[in-house]
């Protein structure tokens, strides 16, 4: 019955078919005569300056696709993921347009449609007149930072309680590029914050610096280059479980350190998955999706504290959805310290029940009965910083596993060092 109206559709539909069919070749045309992402093609460097920046862009041309994997091509043909992979001077490297294509057009869209605007649509640059430019981005980077929760709870990057302290903490950026004209740098940026602010992240929280990310290697156009970190937590899965509390200790170190390590700001990541954490060639893991972060500013006047400020911001959902990062933006902002990173991390990946087909029993799963034995206090220091019950709280809970990690593996290693010692001898 159903071959038959298949039959049916196809024996009178050919035509159209085949003409649906040529149309969609052809759109694609340009891709397909090389199956291959074309660098000028990617950067769209006319769309400046409402792209990511220019820092790259005398060493773009360096930057070899041929490496090219199936995973990019097909990405690229069909438009979807617009993340590639390839090599720049001998080293591993990623470009990102940083959004879907379809949310790229809905940009360029909207430039083109405000009149405020519209001297940075890209049909309008050549003939771009000077009437606008007076628009102040600062401005508009302030109102963006800055918008309401609870009217928009999907704006990339916030900046709370307020916005008193934007400028220092966009300082490196502007330091990293002093010689840029600073009202052309405010859009760059204006345009990162709307599209992904990933780049601005990447040069806040910067790698050199030991913070968990990759190395921000510049942008050019709509593109940028960062450092390829390596594969994602979801490879390591079935890992010997030594190195996965390796990179377990790694991940909630990188919670402490989002957290703690600057004194002006503390960074709460909300899109903390296994698929946007890699893992490097020594077992340290790395935050590779920055596009969703809340920023609290930790020195705020004393008059604008909330009553409840100097209080540990503690997630209590109990929302029984295995897999759902469930948290409260405002609660979160009304705080100058929220163990938001600590439950992310234990819940979304060493929860048993986590994810359900991605980390099934949670990436430190099946934990060996000698290691057990000797520590047993580690599948209780999972569930604390999973769900804390006092005295604990998910920081103490998170940073007392982290040392018990540390010692297991150091022990580990040790008994590792003796058996191969042994073997010599
Ligand atoms: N710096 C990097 N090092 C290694 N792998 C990376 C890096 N950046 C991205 N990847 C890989 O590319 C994938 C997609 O990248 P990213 O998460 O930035 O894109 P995305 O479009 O935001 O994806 P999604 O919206 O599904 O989270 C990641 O899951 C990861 O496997
Ligand atoms: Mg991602």
């Amino acid at each position: 019955m159903i071959l038959s109206y298949l039959y049916n559709i196809l024996k009178f539909k050919k035509w159209e078919l085949f003409f649906f069919a040529t149309v969609f070749l052809g759109l694609k045309w340009s891709k397909m005569t090389t199956f291959r992402p074309d660098i000028n093609h990617l950067t769209e460097l006319h769309k400046c300056p409402a792209c990511f920046g220019t820092s790259a862009c005398n060493y773009i041309h360096e930057v070899d696709l041929t490496s090219y994997d199936l995973y990019s091509m097909f990405s690229y043909f069909f438009g979807v993921k617009n993340v590639f992979f390839g090599q720049l001077n001998g080293d591993h490297i990623v470009l990102k347009k940083l959004a879907h294509s379809h949310e790229l057009d809905k940009f360029d869209q909207m430039l083109c449609e405000n009149n405020n605007l519209l001297h940075i649509c890209p049909k309008n640059l050549k003939e771009a007149t000077n009437e606008n430019n007076n628009v102040n981005f600062y401005e508009l980077i302030k109102r963006e930072v800055t918008l309401d929760f609870a009217k928009d709870n999907f704006s990339h990057l916030r900046l709370c309680p307020n916005e008193q302290h934007l400028s220092k903490l966009l300082k490196h950026i502007y330091l990293n590029n002093k010689y840029i004209n600073k009202k052309m740098l405010d859009i760059n940026i204006w345009t990162s914050i709307i599209l992904n602010p990933e780049p601005l992240l990447l040069q806040i929280l910067s790698a050199d610096e030991n913070w968990p990310v990759p190395k921000y290697l510049g942008a050019c156009g709509r593109i940028i280059i960062e450092e390829y970190v390596g594969l994602p937590l979801t490879a390591y899965y079935y890992k010997p479980w030594i190195q996965r509390a390796k990179i377990t200790s790694s991940l909630l170190n990188a919670a402490y350190i989002l957290t703690y390590q600057n004194n002006d700001f503390s960074f709460y990541l909300t899109d903390i998955s296994a698929d946007n954490i890699a893992v490097d060639s020594n077992n340290i893991a790395k935050f590779i999706d920055l596009e969703n972060v809340i920023v609290v500013d930790k020195n705020i006047k004393p008059d604008e504290k909330f009553e409840m400020w100097n209080r540990l911001q503690e997630n209590t959902e109990n929302i029984t959805c295995s897999g759902c990062l469930i948290y409260s933006s405002a609660d979160i902002c009304s705080h100058k310290i929220s163990d938001h990173n600590y439950y992310a991390i234990c819940k979304m990946l060493l929860a048993f029940d986590t994810n359900d087909g991605i980390l099934p029993g949670g990436f430190l799963h099946n934990t060996p009965m000698h290691i057990q034995n000797v520590y047993p206090n580690i599948q209780n220091l999972i569930k604390q910083c999973i769900s804390p019950v006092r005295p604990f709280t998910r920081l103490t809970a998170g940073m007392q596993l982290k040392q018990l990690l540390d010692t297991i593996v150091e022990d580990n290693n040790e008994n590792t060092d003796k058996l191969n010692s042994k073997d010599y001898n």
